[in-house]
């Protein structure tokens, strides 16, 4: 039988992408109501209207909570959830002091299982409904993660992270075997459920040139999936490139050159570009992934959100956990409006509600998600947008939902997050 039920509350939803548009991308809906029907959005629109057509569902009524999609967290590793917030270091004293050592623990599959189950109800209770995460070297991280979406009904995207130099024996793969273990994970997982597969270089520094081919052949024989890295996070890393492929016109090339340059690609931070890498990141189409509290956490630098989106880049949002300091989508919004008020503009709250929904999973290839649009999936949350005090006394002034929304986007945390709906389904009992 059809199971149908009306939720009730105000909703925000977007025509366009306000970056290119203005505020009037986004159609804000003050006595809305979203139909679903078997886990999609079947209608959408003001509440009455709803009511009328759908007199047999069911109503579920929200009240003055506003309905959003669900967060799409274009970029994390899920492995460094116990080692978040780790003092003191640069990127690569980072990853060689806390990062590779916890990654190290994945070698025992029931560590990867319980830290899976772990992360993706801390990403439930924050609103955040879809990620792309990197997992271990090790292939069971994968399994775990997939295994522990697939419980909660979510749609997730992750991989193997292959390297096979400059990190320790215990993680370290080789170029055959990177690409004979994705390609079994790729098989096993690709299309299962609401699993994605995704080819997951970690970086340049951490492959040989041979394991950066490898990857890009197995690319090649699966154009469908998407391929994630890192580039032009941190300075030092950027010279250890060029030491290290001294034949490459720049960081980018060191992708090219081995067939990892594509429209499926997912390029994490992406912050200290050269003008011919910005040039083919847009001609061919890839995706950029800001990462903005990882970027000021890890001390890399200001990302050119103005800039790449002017230019026509496809750019999604990101925590980066476990470099990025926080679970929460409200609080990398807020970041990324800390850091373009940094680089001289002050992004709408329009345009960070766009990049952690609709642009993210553009950045992902996604049109069934991030949206509140008939025929989507029904991944939701209902946000409270007078959480704390704090900013209760902050939206009981406010005149638009914008100047409502903006409070929660910059001191809301969990709290804020009254229910967050995967397929329709509360992921609260
Ligand atoms: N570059 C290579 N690996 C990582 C990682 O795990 N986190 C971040 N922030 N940057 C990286
Ligand atoms: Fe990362």
């Amino acid at each position: 039988a059809m199971t149908s039920k009306l939720h009730l509350g105000q909703l925000i939803r977007f025509r366009a992408n306000p970056f290119h548009e203005g505020d009037e991308a986004a159609e804000h809906v003050t006595s809305g109501a979203i139909l679903v029907v078997d886990g999609k959005i079947g209608d959408i629109g003001g509440a009455d209207a709803l009511r009328k057509r759908h007199p047999e569902a069911k109503v579920e009524d929200h009240g003055n909570g506003l309905i959003l999609p669900g967060f799409v967290d274009a970029h994390a590793h899920y492995p460094q959830t116990a080692m978040i917030a780790s003092w003191g270091k640069r990127l690569i004293d980072w990853l060689n002091t806390y990062t590779f050592p916890e990654e190290s623990r994945f070698s025992d599959p029931s560590y990867a299982q319980k830290i899976a189950g772990r992360y993706l109800d801390l990403l439930l209770a924050h609103g955040t409904t879809t990620v792309c995460t990197y997992c271990t070297i090790h292939p069971a991280s994968v399994d775990a993660i997939f295994e522990a979406a697939a419980v909660r009904g979510m749609r997730v995207f992750a991989g193997k992270t292959c390297m096979d130099r400059n990190a320790p024996d215990t993680l370290r793969d080789n170029a055959q075997s990177a690409y004979d273990d994705s390609k079994a994970l790729l098989d096993r997982w690709h299309g299962r459920g609401r699993a994605s597969y995704v080819i997951t270089p970690r970086f340049s520094p951490t492959s040989t040139p041979e394991q950066l081919a490898a990857l890009g052949t197995l690319w090649a024989e699966h154009p469908d999936c998407l391929m994630q890295t890192h580039l032009s996070e941190q300075t030092e890393e950027i010279a250890w490139v060029k030491g290290l492929y001294p034949e490459a016109r720049d960081y980018l090339d060191t992708y090219e050159e081995h067939g990892l340059l594509g429209a499926g690609g997912l390029y994490g931070h992406a912050i200290h570009l050269e003008p011919r890498e910005r040039d083919r990141l847009r001609e061919v189409g890839a995706a950029l992934v800001h990462c903005p509290t990882s970027n000021t956490f890890i001390g890399s630098g200001l990302f050119d959100m103005d800039g790449l989106m002017a230019d026509g880049h496809r750019i999604g949002l990101a925590t980066d956990t476990g470099g990025g300091s926080s679970f929460s989508m409200l609080r990398t919004m807020a970041a990324a409006y800390e850091v373009a008020q940094l680089r001289g503009r002050a992004l709408h709250p329009a345009e960070l509600l766009w990049l952690a929904t609709e642009g993210s999973a553009r950045a992902l290839r996604q049109d069934s998600i991030g949206r509140l649009e008939p025929g989507a999936e029904a991944d939701f949350v209902v946000l409270d947008l007078a959480s704390t005090p704090a900013i209760a006394q902050r939206s009981a002034v406010a005149e638009t939902v914008w100047e409502a929304l903006f409070p929660t986007i910059m001191m809301g945390d969990d709290r804020a997050i009254r229910e967050t709906y995967v397929m329709g389904k509360p992921s609260k009992p």
